[in-house]
């Protein structure tokens, strides 16, 4: 009994400190949406992003129609900064090898599968593909929707799905988005969100692994999904091939 008092008193504590680390930033985010639901603040802001950010990269568009201040969205936004503040994906270090299944034959694999030797292979939790098969492989890997009809619902959203209830909703929702990135391998994160989890990609983000490591860790998306830093990262590897003692590139 005492040793199930004090687990739960850790866990407890735990979970405090969680909340007290997130809540500014939160706080910061929330701040944040009320005032782009002005929408003359939107335009402006939005405007100065794509004066300043790099033609490649997916723009942040949301239409004037949709709120961003509502319970639904800080519900969101307070899961996307928890699971990036718990994530286990740390750039240099093991990449995690999490659990996926495969779109298609449904075939249960791990992220490392994927990789080949020593080619780097592209990790993207997101839907913008871009194709650089001469020097690395890429998979895209499906997670719970960002904006499902039955939570933080968007129109701008390409298609109105509900939150997955099972493997085979989210295999569904994945063959939708399979038909958009023809040849790309696609797979989906398990039920018990376990890529998302371990590597802090919801809404969206992107990884490069290479060995076993993570090598390149974009910033939590929407606003750290940047292809331009992929583009980036893999330029400079294309450049230093020949010196393959460099393990972690900064962009
Ligand atoms: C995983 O995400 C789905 C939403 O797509 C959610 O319904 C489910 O409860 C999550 N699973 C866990 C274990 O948190």
């Amino acid at each position: 009994l005492i040793h199930c008092l004090i687990m739960n008193t850790i866990k407890a504590v735990k979970n405090a400190i969680v909340c007290l680390v997130l809540l500014p930033r939160f706080l910061m985010a929330a701040v944040m949406f009320w005032l782009l639901d002005f929408l003359c603040i939107r335009k402006r802001v939005f405007f100065r992003m794509e004066q300043e950010g790099d033609a490649i990269d997916p723009p942040l568009c949301i239409s004037d129609s949709n709120r961003l201040f509502s319970v639904e969205s800080l519900k969101a936004v307070w899961h996307g900064h928890k699971l990036d503040f718990l994530k286990a994906a740390h750039l240099g270090h093991g990449a995690p090898n999490t659990e996926v299944v495969q779109l298609g034959d449904q075939r249960r694999s791990r992220i490392l599968d994927y990789a080949k030797e020593k080619r780097p292979l592209i990790l993207n939790f997101g839907s913008f593909v871009q194709q650089n098969a001469d020097i690395a492989d890429s998979i895209v890997v499906y997670i719970e929707e960002a904006h499902p009809s039955d939570g933080w619902m968007s129109t701008d959203a390409p298609y109105q799905i509900p939150k997955h209830q099972c493997l085979e909703d989210r295999l569904n929702a994945a063959q939708l988005m399979h038909l958009e990135v023809p040849g790309c391998q696609v797979v989906v994160d398990s039920m018990e969100n376990s890529s998302s989890a371990a590597y802090g990609a919801f809404f969206d983000r992107l990884y490069i692994l290479q060995e076993g490591r993570i090598v390149y860790q974009g910033d939590r998306g929407p606003e750290g999904y940047r292809i331009s830093e992929l583009r980036d990262w893999l330029s400079h590897y294309r450049q230093r091939m020949e010196k393959p003692s460099d393990l972690v590139i900064h962009v």
